[in-house]
């Protein structure tokens, strides 16, 4: 079957061999039909980004995950990096850069802090969803879609069974994705993508 939408996954976290949970959400959704996977690190760990290579991938997808860890309430650096070089003015944004409109971007992070932290008075000011504000209005600057951010919480404190949990929602939401089966009103309301999971 011919998916309904193509997926790519852009990994970007600098030590994924010490990784406790992105290399197994990773492991659950490689080899998913309709989906590919960059490891962004392995590609270019001098930072020097092909700039047409990348973009000739996003070209070829629908949806585009960027997967990292949460460092410092932002991504590791690379990101950063990839941004700033692939979603050039003229082929992203800008009057003639309509190259990526109409595709959809996931966030898919992994973050120390739990859930309850985040956007609380007596833990950290923001929401995880301010913090990620700067990608959003960078998607939507591309005239792309951002969906809500798929977010694994509290890393240090999960056993391995509640990591297979969030495994297994990482796939499903992927699948989900791919085969379109989430409709806008309900991806609209949700904080997270997690809690279209019933
Ligand atoms: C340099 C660095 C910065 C971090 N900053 C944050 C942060 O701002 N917020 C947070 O919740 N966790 C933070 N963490 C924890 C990581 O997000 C967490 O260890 C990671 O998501 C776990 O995933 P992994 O096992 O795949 O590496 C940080 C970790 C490192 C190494």
């Amino acid at each position: 079957m011919v998916p309904k939408n193509k997926i790519v996954i852009l990994v970007f976290h600098p030590v994924l061999h010490k990784s406790r949970i992105n290399r197994v959400l990773l492991n659950a959704v490689e080899g998913l039909e309709g989906v590919s996977i960059r490891y962004i690190y392995d590609l270019y760990p001098d930072y020097q980004i092909d700039i047409k290579a990348e973009q000739e991938v996003l070209l070829n997808h629908d949806i585009i995950v960027w997967q990292h860890p949460l460092y410092w309430y932002s991504s590791p650096s690379l990101l950063k990096e990839w941004i700033d070089l692939v979603l050039e003015h003229g082929f992203a944004y800008g009057k003639s850069g309509r190259a990526l409109e109409g595709k959809s971007v996931l966030t898919a992070i992994t973050s120390g802090g739990r859930r309850d932290a985040y956007g609380s008075d007596k833990g950290l000011k923001f929401s995880i969803r301010n913090l990620l504000a700067p990608f959003e209005q960078t998607v939507c600057l591309c005239r792309m879609r951002y969906l809500p951010p798929f977010v694994t919480h509290g890393t240090h404190l999960l056993k391995s069974d509640q990591i297979e949990k969030a495994a297994e929602d990482y796939v499903r939401i992927i699948e989900g994705l791919r085969d379109g089966t989430f409709s806008d009103d309900d991806l609209e309301k949700q904080e997270y993508i997690n809690d279209i999971i019933p």
